[in-house]
């Protein structure tokens, strides 16, 4: 094997934790040469998953990107409104990219993208996890074998599940569409994309309906506060989002993902930072822009059809894909299942598919999405032969044409970038 690949992380939150952790554990094919964030703890924490290796330290992105080439990989692992910028110098200083999704806030700026790395003969690997897990590789492989006849249609769903909905969308970082990417973009690129990856056929058409018919002032609970710990009197019981979960059963996964240096915080500074911070706003008093529900229609040009159902309120991803010969219908994370998956002939027969187990909690590595992904790096930046870097416009344009049908009430035609 050729050496280790040398990446350099840029940003050092909670997805760069999950890569540098996944990384560590394929030294013969990854290693890490430097580390770029503006927080000196987020940067402690990446160093502390590669503790015998020589990492130099940057303040900024820029500033790793500037300093020349040091490494193979950069991965791009900021926020959204990051990724375009931070991509472009990464892709002239002469980085292929690991590049965390969406690849930018609008379909012009992901296409530029796109001819740019190939312009440079440079490669991007587009962070779509779910097309790494094994129940989605199971279900393309199923598609792939004929067991369905000829595709037909594809019924989708991806239940954001509501406390994870409000965590994200409603006080955290994708509240605000403008401050990053539209949750139709944000959340469910990877579902359009492992529609258009399991049709394998262009896009022609998109219609979509959004709202937000929950999370709004007027439903909250009579007496609520703007902020949980003002105090609220439904702050503790009665209330499914009061933010004092964050210091109990709600602790785990998700204040990792978001408050620096949790692992040392006391209750009392935990409390502190919901006084201050986003996470301890009052879910009905958030100023979110994000649709808690929102249904995409697609045709593509092999006549297949295909829906998806966002929705705060149900977890995990649902899938039916109907053929002329079965039935394919499986889920991930739904109903306290890992996964579930069964083929059903249409003359009557019905087959359980076995998925091979990710291990770990499935839920917290994308059904073992992350892991795979960072187990191919090496193989998918160092094949010899061309290489496709538009594998990822598909999800992408399909997302933002979705969120400029909700918007405008009109129906997408087309099978290249939408001006957003
Ligand atoms: N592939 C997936 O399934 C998946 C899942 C969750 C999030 N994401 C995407 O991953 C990205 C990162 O999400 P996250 O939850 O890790 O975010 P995060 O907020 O935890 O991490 C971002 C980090 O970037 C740092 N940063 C800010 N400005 C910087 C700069 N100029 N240079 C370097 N670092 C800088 C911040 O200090 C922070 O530590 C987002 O775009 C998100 O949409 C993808």
């Amino acid at each position: 094997m050729a050496p280790p690949l040398r990446l350099c992380f840029i940003g050092c939150g909670a997805r760069a934790k999950a890569y540098a952790e996944a990384a560590a554990r394929h030294p013969s094919a990854l290693s890490t040469a430097a580390v770029a964030d503006p927080v000196a703890s987020q940067r402690a924490d990446v160093l502390a998953l590669v503790p015998d290796q020589a990492v130099m330290e940057f303040n900024t992105g820029e500033e790793l990107l500037a300093a020349g080439k040091l490494g193979d990989v950069a991965v791009i692992t900021t926020q959204d409104r990051f990724h375009y910028r931070q991509a472009k110098l990464a892709l002239h200083a002469g980085y292929d990219l690991l590049l965390e999704k969406p690849a930018a806030c609008t379909a012009v700026e992901v296409h530029e993208l796109v001819e740019l790395a190939n312009s440079l003969g440079r490669r991007i690997v587009l962070c779509f996890v779910l097309r790494h897990t094994p129940f989605y590789r199971k279900v393309k492989e199923v598609i792939d074998s004929g067991a369905l006849g000829k595709l037909v249609s594809i019924q989708a769903t991806e239940g954001v599940e509501p406390w994870h909905f409000t965590h994200s969308f409603v006080r955290g970082h994708w509240s605000r569409s403008t401050d990053s990417t539209p949750m139709i973009v944000a959340k469910c690129s990877h579902d359009t994309d492992i529609l258009s990856w399991l049709v394998d056929s262009e896009w022609v058409e998109v219609s979509s309906f959004a709202g937000n018919q929950w999370f709004r002032p007027e439903n909250a609970p009579a007496g609520a506060t703007a902020r949980c710990t003002d105090p609220c009197p439904h702050a503790n019981g009665g209330c499914a989002y009061a933010a004092q979960r964050y210091l109990t059963d709600k602790k785990q996964p998700w204040l990792p993902q978001v408050m620096s240096g949790w692992a040392s915080a006391s209750d009392t500074d935990i409390l502190e930072w919901l006084r201050q911070g986003n996470w301890g706003r009052c879910v009905y008093h958030c100023d979110q822009d994000t649709p808690d529900h929102q249904v995409v229609s697609l045709r593509f040009a092999s006549g297949v059809t295909a829906q998806l159902l966002m929705t705060a309120f149900d977890q995990g991803r649902r899938i039916r894909i109907h053929g002329t010969e079965a039935v394919l219908q499986g889920s991930m994370h739904a109903d306290g299942i890992e996964h579930r998956l069964e083929l059903r002939h249409h003359d009557g027969r019905v087959e359980e598919i076995e998925v091979e187990d990710p291990g770990g909690n499935g839920y917290v590595g994308h059904g073992g999405g992350d892991d795979a992904l960072i187990a191919t790096l090496h193989e998918q930046f160092t094949a010899p032969g061309p290489y496709d870097n538009h594998h990822f416009m598909a999800g992408h344009l399909i997302a933002f044409a979705a969120d400029t049908a909700a918007r405008t009430g009109l129906a997408i035609y087309l099978s290249h970038p939408t001006p957003h």
